[in-house]
């Protein structure tokens, strides 16, 4: 094995043979039911855009360009004039869909809800961009956005939209030290927020942490504040204004302004977990265009599909799968406000029930917390609204996506594992579930049109079956245009490594023999053994396949002779109990599967993960545990507790105290 792979950029042990093709049923109801169009947009993907834009988008202007692509900057379209929210919206009602419910909102409180329709969203969004008007925001301002998961946070997006400026939103659960970075990164001038949020039965302060943002970004000069749980907040009067009280006096027409292509419609910072947020700029055209389309194709939307993205509106995944693509494929969507074990763990099992979801898209992390807590309760509700699942974020571990396909898509559903980033915009890498055989964990095939490639260090691609770097060879219509005024920064990360024609995503991944992408982490996640680059999914995959096993991170700890060590942490299904002869059993377990290169120094058991509040492990902090050092920056994790718990089991079982 050892010179077999000793040129792979990262070695690819792991092998899952299980397959799942798309039901006669399904097909035969499916958007895209043949693979027509992947020859399509190989014949000429330019073309293929050009063509869907005509279909996807109501132009004020319709463009004579396409792509105009100089190696690392693309624009699309770049002609084109049109305004995104008067797609998502006006164009829904003029085409008879004003009586359909846009979204179905959720409060976390039990029965607190709340249905809008395509007119009710034309209506709020034209008020409050009249409103934002009147405030001074002008086309090419930035408005930033921070706020829970109520039906007024895509009214604020799309409010933005229609007068111009783009938006930045902050996700509702950060600090207001990460919201006051955003805001002075982009200089906005107004803040859309609330008084408070709702999370897991508590009121989250938003408003107070508002006030301490705007202290470090002081080009703040106008909060507009919505009234959600009524509670008092305190008031800086002549700066704060409350959202009714603004709204109220306004017109409910609100002329869209004429946007060009690619002007800017939002900044998003990504969820990095080191060094200071990128905010990736993303324009408008384009990526409405590859938003739609993704949505409809993947998801498999028709006119009465009742659709849910689980995820939050604060992420790219809301901003494209809640807000954007939904609304102008004239879809309607629910949008849930808390946690999901709010009061209990069948919360969204309760939701689908109620509302009747056919697509539901959610994180693998959620997707292992529903294995852990156990199939009672999704057994406790009619689930058999549902037709098509979806994952996004992380890889699946085939073991999580089997028990998914089993107890909530009841072996009836396709489930599509959607691989992108907030820099790709939209879906690159994902199944068409019409057409797409389904291999558990594998994010399958690149979506017509998208270019991927496996190199390795040097630039060569990798063997089938070999692990290396993912890189897209081919500019598409979503992708960010740069980062907010550090066009330096995006040249050096994402396109300096092979160029600037091939995009660089950091992730790891192989192809297998059927061309089959697999994704295997981050390449910073990428643990070093002896000269071997393992992958940390395969190990953490491998450990989930065992029947006491709910999830398991794996991490790289430096190691005198061998390069580095494997430390596993894994959290245990109910009814399994923490034993030396257990921690044995899984190292043994790991080293069968795999090979012994990837047998674990120590499995170290734990009540939690630390994750940051997107779900994703944070990798480094893993690390300092497994290493015994300080614990870096903790600030951006949901639960700060959960890493002195495992720095004391790590400290102890590797004999540091
Ligand atoms: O490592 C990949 C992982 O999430 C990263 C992007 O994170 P973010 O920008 O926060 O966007 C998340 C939502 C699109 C990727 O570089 N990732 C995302 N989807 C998958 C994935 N890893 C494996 N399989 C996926 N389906």
């Amino acid at each position: 094995m050892e010179t077999e792979h000793a040129h792979a950029a990262i070695e690819a042990l792991l092998e899952e043979r299980r397959t799942f093709s798309p039901s006669e049923d399904f097909r035969a109801g499916a958007a895209i039911s043949d693979e027509e169009v992947y020859r399509r947009a190989e014949k000429d993907f330019e073309r293929f855009w050009a063509e869907l834009a005509g279909e996807f988008i109501g132009w004020f202007k319709e463009p004579t360009k396409t792509m105009d692509w100089k190696p690392p900057h693309a624009t699309w379209f770049a002609d084109g004039e049109l305004n995104v929210a008067w797609n998502c919206l006006d164009k829904q009602v003029d085409a008879g869909r004003g009586g359909k419910v846009a979204y179905h909102w959720v409060g976390e409180p039990e029965g607190e809800t709340r249905d809008l329709t395509y007119e009710e969203l034309l209506r709020e969004v034209s008020r409050l961009a009249n409103g934002l008007r009147s405030l001074g925001v002008r086309k090419g301002d930035r408005v930033g956005i921070y706020m829970g998961m109520v039906p007024e946070l895509p009214v604020a997006m799309l409010a933005c939209a229609r007068v111009g400026a783009a938006h930045v939103v902050v996700f509702g659960g950060f600090s207001a030290e990460s919201l006051a970075e955003r805001m002075r990164d982009t200089g906005a001038k107004v803040l859309i927020t609330q008084d408070e949020g709702w999370r897991k039965g508590s009121k989250v302060p938003l408003k107070r942490n508002a006030d301490d943002a705007a202290d470090e970004a002081p080009d703040l000069e106008r909060f507009v504040v919505l009234r959600r749980t009524g509670d008092d907040v305190p008031w800086t009067e002549g700066r704060d204004v409350w959202w009714d009280e603004l709204v109220d006096e306004q017109s409910e027409e609100c002329e869209a302004e004429r946007m060009n292509a690619e002007d800017v419609l939002f900044l998003l910072h990504t969820s990095g977990t080191t060094a200071k947020p990128k905010g990736a700029q993303h324009t408008s055209a384009g990526y409405l265009l590859h938003v739609s389309v993704t949505h409809k194709w993947i998801f498999d939307i028709h006119e009465d599909t009742v659709w849910w993205c689980a995820a939050d509106v604060g992420w790219i995944t809301g901003h494209s799968y809640i807000v954007y693509g939904p609304l102008n494929n004239g879809t309607t969507s629910v949008l849930y406000e808390g946690d999901p074990a709010y009061p209990d763990w069948d919360r969204h099992w309760q939701i689908v029930e109620r509302y009747g979801v056919s697509a539901y898209y959610t994180a693998p992390t959620l997707i292992r917390s529903f294995v852990k807590m156990g199939p009672e309760y999704p057994a406790r509700h009619d689930l058999s609204s549902l037709r098509l699942l979806g994952t996004v974020g992380e890889p699946i571990n085939p073991e999580a996506w089997v028990w998914y396909w089993k107890y909530i898509g009841q072996e009836r559903c396709p489930i599509v594992d959607t691989w992108w980033q907030t820099e790709t915009g939209g879906i690159l890498i994902t199944p068409l579930p019409g057409v797409t055989t389904l291999k558990p964990g594998s994010a399958t095939v690149p979506f017509p049109g998208i270019k991927p490639e496996i190199l390795d260090e040097q630039g060569n691609p990798v063997p089938q079956g070999e692990g290396g770097f993912l890189t897209i060879s081919r500019p598409w219509p979503g992708m960010f245009r740069t980062l907010w005024e550090d066009d330096e920064r995006y040249v050096q990360t994402y396109f300096s490594k092979y160029g600037p024609e091939t995009y660089f995503t950091g992730d790891g991944a192989k192809q297998d023999s059927d061309g089959y992408f697999w994704l295997m982490g981050r390449i910073d996640d990428v643990i070093n053994v002896a000269g071997h680059r393992l992958s940390t999914t395969e190990i953490e995959s491998t450990l989930v396949e065992h029947a006491a096993v709910a999830e398991a991170a794996a991490t790289g700890a430096a190691d005198p002779d061998r390069g580095q060590r494997i430390v596993c942490f894994v959290l245990l299904k109910g009814g399994h109990e923490p034993s030396d002869e257990l921690a044995e059993e899984l190292r043994q377990f790991v080293a069968q599967k795999i090979g012994k290169i990837a047998r674990p120094a120590a499995v170290l058991f734990g009540d939690d993960l630390p994750k940051t509040r997107s779900g994703k492990i944070m990798r480094r902090l893993l690390k300092d545990i497994a290493e015994g050092n300080e614990l870096g920056d903790t600030t951006t994790l949901r639960d700060a507790t959960v890493v002195d718990d495992l720095k004391q089991k790590a400290d102890a079982a590797l004999g540091r105290r």
